[in-house]
C-alpha cells in the first residue's frame, strides 16, 4: 500500500478532499445513530504535541477510540525530543511501533522531516504554516449547512496566518473566491498566494472583503509562538474585528466560522461568535468526525 501522509491540504487531490468530507458527514450519521464501526481495531495513533491543544488532542484521541483503536499523548517535555533526540532518530523509532503519527509543531520543516523518515501516515496537527484538520471541518461545516462552496465567496478577516494559509489551499482545491483582508506586514506568505493565484485577493479593507460573501472566518491576532507580539498585533489589528457591522456587509445568510480559540472582543465580538450566523461548535464537533474519515482514509480502513 502507498504511504500518503496529510502534512497539508495540498497532499489530496479535490476528488480526495471531496470524498473524505462526505464521509466525514456520514461517519457523524452513524455515531448519532449509535452504529458500531470499530475498522481500526489494535490500531494506534501517536500524538506529538510541541504546542497546547485542546479540540485537536480530544478529536483525535476520542475519534481513535471509537473506531476501535488508541491514541497515545506524547509531549516533548516527558520523552526524548525535550532532551535533544534528532526528529529523524524519533521518527524512525516512533513509527515501527504505531500506525499512524500527528504531530502539532512549530517549523513546517519538523513535520516534513519526520515524515521522511516515518514508515507510517504523518498528520499535521497544526504547524507554523498550515491547519489542514481544521480546514477537513470547516469544509464539512459549509457543505452541511450550505451545500457545495464551489463558486462561492469567503472572507478571511485578520492575520495571514496557518489557518488563512490553509483557506487559500481550500480555495484552490474545492474552486471557490478568497477575499482576505489583512493590515500591511500581516499578508499571507506569497508561497501560498502564487499558488492559489485566480482564486485569492488581499484587500486592505475588510468590509470590502465582507461584501457579499458566504462566509466570514476569522483567527486569533497572536498565534500560539507570537504572544510576545500581542501588543503590537492588537494595535495593527484593531479596525480587523468581526462586528455586527462588518457580518452585515456579507449576504443575508453568511456564516462566521472561528476555528477556536476565540479572544471575545479582540478578533471577533461576542455578539457575532454567540449569534445565529455562527457555526462555531459545529465545526468543533466536525473535527472529530472530519479526522475519523481522514484516518480511514490513510489507514485504508473506510470498508
Ligand atoms: N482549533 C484547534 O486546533 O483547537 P486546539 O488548539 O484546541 O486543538
Ligand atoms: N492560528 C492559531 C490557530 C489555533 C488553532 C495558532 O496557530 O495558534
Amino acid at each position: 500500500m502507498l504511504l500518503r501522509h496529510f502534512l497539508s491540504l495540498r497532499d489530496l487531490s479535490p476528488e480526495e478532499l471531496k470524498r473524505i468530507i462526505e464521509r466525514a458527514s456520514e461517519l457523524k450519521s452513524m455515531r448519532r445513530r449509535g452504529d458500531r464501526h470499530r475498522p481500526l481495531i489494535g490500531k494506534t495513533l501517536a500524538m506529538i504535541f510541541e504546542k497546547s491543544s485542546t479540540r485537536t488532542r480530544v478529536s483525535f484521541e476520542a475519534g481513535m477510540a471509537q473506531l476501535g483503536g488508541n491514541a497515545l499523548f506524547l509531549s516533548p517535555r516527558d520523552t526524548q525530543l525535550g532532551r535533544g533526540e534528532p526528529i529523524e532518530d524519533t521518527a524512525r523509532v516512533i513509527s515501527r511501533m504505531v500506525d499512524a503519527v500527528m504531530i502539532r509543531t512549530f517549523a513546517h520543516a519538523t513535520l516534513e522531516r519526520f515524515a521522511a523518515h516515518s514508515c507510517v501516515p504523518v498528520i499535521n496537527g497544526l504547524s507554523d504554516d498550515v491547519h489542514p484538520c481544521q480546514l477537513l471541518a470547516d469544509l464539512q461545516t459549509y457543505r452541511e449547512h450550505r451545500g457545495d462552496i464551489r463558486g462561492r465567496t469567503v472572507a478571511w478577516i485578520g492575520d495571514g496566518n496557518n489557518m488563512c494559509h490553509s483557506w487559500i489551499n481550500a480555495a484552490a482545491l474545492l474552486d471557490f473566491k478568497l477575499k482576505i483582508a489583512c493590515p500591511p506586514g500581516y499578508e499571507p506568505d506569497q508561497r501560498f498566494v502564487d499558488a492559489a493565484a485566480e482564486h485569492v485577493e488581499i484587500l486592505r479593507d475588510p468590509h470590502e472583503a465582507a461584501r457579499g460573501a458566504d462566509l466570514v472566518t476569522t483567527d486569533v491576532w497572536a498565534s500560539m509562538g507570537q504572544e510576545e507580539e500581542q501588543a503590537k498585533r492588537s494595535a495593527a489589528f484593531s479596525s480587523y474585528r468581526v462586528d455586527s457591522k462588518l457580518m452585515s456587509e456579507a449576504a443575508p445568510d453568511a456564516l462566521f466560522m472561528h476555528c477556536l480559540p476565540a479572544h471575545r472582543g479582540e478578533e471577533v465580538t461576542a455578539d457575532v461568535i454567540d449569534g445565529p450566523q455562527s457555526v462555531v461548535w459545529d465545526e468543533a464537533e466536525n473535527r472529530l468526525h472530519a479526522q475519523k474519515a481522514l484516518l480511514e482514509f490513510l489507514l485504508n480502513a473506510s470498508a
